[in-house]
Parts: structure tokens; C-alpha cells; sequence
């Protein structure tokens, strides 16, 4: 039941219903004296007050949701057989949370950090979680390096804070980075809203089509509101005077009836190219160049419904890359494996094992009929019908048809470096990036760089010098300019 707040005041009682007799005075033994045991409402009060928060999430704890819609407008059944792509016109409600990437949930949201694109589609054969960033790349591509990536950018052991030392140290030290720090520094490291970014799946993902044909897939948002970034100086002042500002932002436009929207494309890939094409495919360091793959509109997202509880919708919503429905699935990208594991298991441990039961996580357009049952907060929906299958009770079954199809596999199991392609390597991208930015643009990247790596100990002049190597291989002339801006700013 929704309590709601009215004009003529209802009795306030306790958690289990009783009336409460007086709210600002507690029950004492005489009018000086100590606080009596049996003021059960005091306690009650503060001991609910002690358990308010749940473990925030690990990264991108400090973000902004909404509800709104997902309309089809191309025809894309070649592809996929995903029932709610199935139909031009055909709506989907959906919930989008964004995010910043390393703060707290108590951070400010005008920083240079990746934003968060997290989207829950509510479709008929359950939800479809799509959990993507603003960048259509990331720093690593390996998930075991996830865990030490995360730690340069949270509090460091000692200092208790983020170590500049330890963030250019990582990424010096992993090449592979140089594209993901490169567009990071550069204009849309930080966004002015979360209104006006794009989303991107990121990851290659699988579609598979009625007939059983398999394509690879990368989901592209551009936003209909245009891009619109912060200079470092604008952001370095909003972020003091307006901590909340991004979220601020979307809960206000949505208020004022300006409903924020994406025209969602995809770049498809026939299965058969993915082999011999001149990049990697499934290395998320990696972009598919428009020219070789160009983007196809499939629809529109718009976000209309801000939620009414910020804790009950956002906070305790879950979203994850293992959430598919038929149609869809996974590429063989081993961070996106890796996630595949990661996000349930925080879930569970950040939420509950009953998560998917709450009203922002559980299907809205299909019904939960599992056999996974019980545990903390079970709200009993399930009634009287049998936990176990197979049963002769009419339990529900299995469909005996996979969601997406197989991949052919070959080759000893081991700890394989990723497999390159013929132009692959950790730097060409980071290059063409760089290359393709105007004259400004270049010079706010390099500033931006500068201003950051100029930070590291007087004492380790190797940390910067092997960063600094890396975006000479990306290109000489980056190089040899962030050397000097660098060299500059350490006044050495
Ligand atoms: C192996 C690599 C990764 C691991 C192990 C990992 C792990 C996690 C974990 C544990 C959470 C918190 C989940 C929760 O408590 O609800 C999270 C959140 C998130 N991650 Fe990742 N992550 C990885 C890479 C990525 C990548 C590559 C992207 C984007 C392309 C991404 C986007 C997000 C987003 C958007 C959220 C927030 C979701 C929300 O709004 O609730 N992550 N990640």
C-alpha cells in the first residue's frame, strides 16, 4: 500500500500499526530522570535509522534514474528475434540510471570520470538489461584487471584518498588504456548533464534472428538534446556549487514536461566477418569504425517518469549484463564475460538474494515463474505451488530453445592473451582518435592530460615518463606536446 500525505493528518503509529502517543518527547523515569526500556517507539525509531543504508554500489555508486520508453522504427527482424524489437511502433517500457563511475554515492556528479548508461528494458519475455557507459570503449579488456583498475581510482590504503601516483601508474603500466584516457581528457570527459551524452553498449553483443543466423552487435544512444560538455574550470565550480547537479538536471526537465530522448542505432557485423575483420571484434578497447560498420537507427528512447522513491527505485535497483531475453546474447568478449558473473553476485550481496522480486527489478511486461525461492525479505508471491521441477502439479517448464545461438570454439583452455588482429594493437585507435580532433580540441586534451599527470610525486618521474611513451606511440606529435605540457606544469 502507498501511504500518502493528505490534508487531514492520519495517526502516526508504529511499524507494526499502533498508535503513537507522543513523537518529541521520550518516555523518561520522572521529568529529569533517565529513559525508560519500555519506550519501545524510541527504539524502534533508531534502530531502524541504524539500518537506512545498504552497502553502496562498488563503482558507480552515485547516479540518477528514470522510466520512460522504447519505440521501434526500423524494421530489424533480419536480425534478431527479440519479440520486443519485433514490430515497428511497438513501445517497451524501459528504466535508464546514470551514472559517474569512481565517487561515492554522496559524490559530485560535474567530475571527469565515464558516465554510467545503464538501461532496463521491461519486455514480454522478461527484462532485457543493457548496462553500458557514455564511451564506446574502456580501459582494459581483461576482467581480471578489473578489481586493480578500480582500486587506482577509489581511496588509497594510506592516504584515504585518490592517488594521482597510483592512477597514472596503472595506466602506464597497461597500455591498453591509451584509448579510453585519451577520450576521457578530451571534450566529453565530462559531460554538462546526463541529458546530454550518448550511450553505448560498449561491448560487442549477439542478435540471433528466427531462422537461427547469428550477427554481432554494438548499441550506439546519441542523444537528441546534442552534445554538451564542460570545460575542467566550469565543471571544478559547479561540482562545489552543486554537488547534485546532473541529477538535479534530469529530475528537473523531466518535471518541466522536457522528456530527454536517444535515437538508438546499431552497427551489425555478419557473424562470418568477425574472423578476419582488421580489429578484434570482442576487445572492448576497440572501436568498429563508422565507415566499416555504419550505424543503423533502430529506435528511440525517451525517458517521461521520474520514480517516486529515490531509495526504493534507484538505489535498489539492478541491473546486469546477464539479464537477456530470446533474441539476444552474449559475444565472446572476456570483460563482458567477466560481468556476466560480477553484477548478480553484487546484487545479492549489495540488495538481496531477492532483489529481482522489488518493483524497479522485476519483470513488468512478463511474469517471474522460478523455482528460486525463499530467502531474506520472500514475500511469499509463489503461495502454495511447488519448489521443485520436474513436477506433475503443472509447474512451469522449460522451452528447450536457447535465447541466442552457440559460437564455434577451438584450441587448448589456458590463460590466452586476447587474439590480434591484423591492425590491432593498443595504440592505433588512440591515434586515429587524436588525429581525427581539431586544433582546439587537441590543445584541451593535452592541457587537460598535462594538468592531471603533472600531479605525480616530484620523486617518480618514471610513472610519467612510461605514461607519456604511451601516447607517443599513439602519435608522435601527441607526444612530443604533452611531454612539454607535462614537463611545463613539473617545472622541470
Ligand atoms: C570486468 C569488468 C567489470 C566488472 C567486474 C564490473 C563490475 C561492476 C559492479 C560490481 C557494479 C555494481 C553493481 C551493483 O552493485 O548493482 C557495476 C556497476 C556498473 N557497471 Fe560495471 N563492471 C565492469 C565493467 C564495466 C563496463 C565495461 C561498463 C560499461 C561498458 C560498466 C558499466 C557499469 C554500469 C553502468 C554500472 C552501474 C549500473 C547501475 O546503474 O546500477 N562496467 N560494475
Amino acid at each position: 500500500m502507498t501511504v500518502h500525505q493528505t490534508q487531514t493528518p492520519f495517526t502516526l503509529t508504529t511499524g507494526t500499526g499502533a498508535p503513537v502517543a507522543d513523537n518529541q518527547n521520550t518516555e523518561t523515569a520522572g521529568p529529569g530522570g533517565p529513559l525508560l526500556l519500555q519506550d519501545q517507539h524510541l527504539f524502534e525509531k533508531l534502530a531502524h535509522f541504524n539500518r537506512e543504508r545498504i552497502p553502496e554500489r562498488v563503482v558507480h555508486a552515485r547516479g540518477a534514474g528514470a522510466y520512460g520508453t522504447f519505440r521501434v522504427t526500423a524494421d530489424v527482424t533480419r536480425w534478431t528475434r527479440a519479440k520486443f524489437l519485433s514490430e515497428l511502433g511497438k513501445e517497451t517500457e524501459v528504466f535508464l540510471r546514470c551514472s559517474t563511475v569512481a565517487g561515492q554515492l554522496g559524490s559530485a556528479d560535474a567530475v571527469r570520470d565515464p558516465r554510467g548508461f545503464a538501461v532496463k528494458f521491461y519486455t514480454e519475455d522478461g527484462n532485457y538489461d543493457l548496462v553500458g557507459n557514455n564511451t564506446p570503449v574502456f580501459f582494459i579488456k581483461d576482467p581480471s584487471k578489473f578489481p586493480d583498475f578500480i582500486h587506482t581510482q577509489k581511496r588509497d590504503p594510506y592516504t584515504g584518498s585518490q592517488e594521482v601516483d597510483s592512477v597514472f601508474d596503472f595506466r602506464g603500466l597497461s597500455p591498453e588504456s591509451t584509448h579510453q584516457v585519451t577520450w576521457l581528457f578530451g571534450d566529453r570527459g565530462i559531460p554538462a548533464s546526463f541529458r546530454h551524452m550518448n550511450g553505448y553498449g560498449s561491448h560487442t553483443y549477439q542478435w540471433q534472428n528466427e531462422a537461427g543466423e547469428i550477427f554481432w552487435v554494438k548499441y550506439h544512444f546519441k542523444t537528441d538534446q546534442g552534445i554538451r560538455n564542460l570545460t575542467a574550470e566550469d565543471a571544478a565550480v559547479l561540482a562545489g556549487k552543486d554537488p547534485d547537479s546532473h541529477q538535479r538536471d534530469l529530475r528537473e526537465s523531466i518535471e518541466r514536461g522536457e522528456f530527454p530522448s536517444w535515437t538508438v542505432q546499431v552497427q551489425i557485423m555478419p557473424a562470418a566477418d568477425a574472423e578476419t575483420y582488421r580489429f578484434n571484434p570482442f576487445d572492448l578497447t576497440k572501436v568498429w569504425p563508422h565507415a566499416d560498420y555504419p550505424p543503423i537507427e533502430i529506435g528511440r528512447l525517451e525517458l517521461n517518469r521520474n520514480p517516486g522513491n529515490i531509495f526504493a527505485e534507484v538505489e535498489q535497483s539492478t541491473f546486469s549484463p546477464a539479464h537477456f531475453v530470446p533474441g539476444i546474447g552474449p559475444s565472446p568478449d572476456r570483460m563482458l564475460q567477466g560481468r556476466l558473473f560480477a553484477y548478480g553476485d553484487a546484487h545479492r550481496y549489495r540488495v538481496g538474494v531477492n532483489a529481482d522480486q522489488l518493483p524497479v527489478n522485476r519483470p513488468h511486461a512478463a511474469e517471474a515463474r522460478s523455482y528460486q525461492r525463499d530467502g531474506a525479505l520472500y514475500d511469499g508471491r509463489h503461495g502454495r505451488a511447488k519448489n521443485y521441477e520436474p513436477n506433475s502439479f503443472g509447474g512451469p517448464v522449460q522451452t528447450g530453445r536457447p535465447l541466442w545461438g552457440g559460437t564455434e570454439v577451438a584450441g587448448l583452455t589456458g590463460n590466452h592473451p586476447a587474439p590480434l588482429h591484423a591492425e590491432d594493437d593498443d595504440f592505433v585507435q588512440a591515434g586515429d582518435l587524436y588525429r581525427l580532433m581539431s586544433e582546439d580540441e587537441k590543445e584541451r586534451l593535452i592541457s587537460n592530460l598535462a594538468t592531471a599527470i603533472a600531479g605525480v610525486s616530484a620523486d617518480r618521474d618514471d610513472i610519467v615518463a612510461r605514461t607519456i611513451a604511451n601516447f607517443a606511440k599513439a602519435d608522435a606529435d601527441y607526444g612530443k606536446r604533452l611531454e612539454a605540457a607535462v614537463t611545463e606544469r613539473r617545472g622541470k
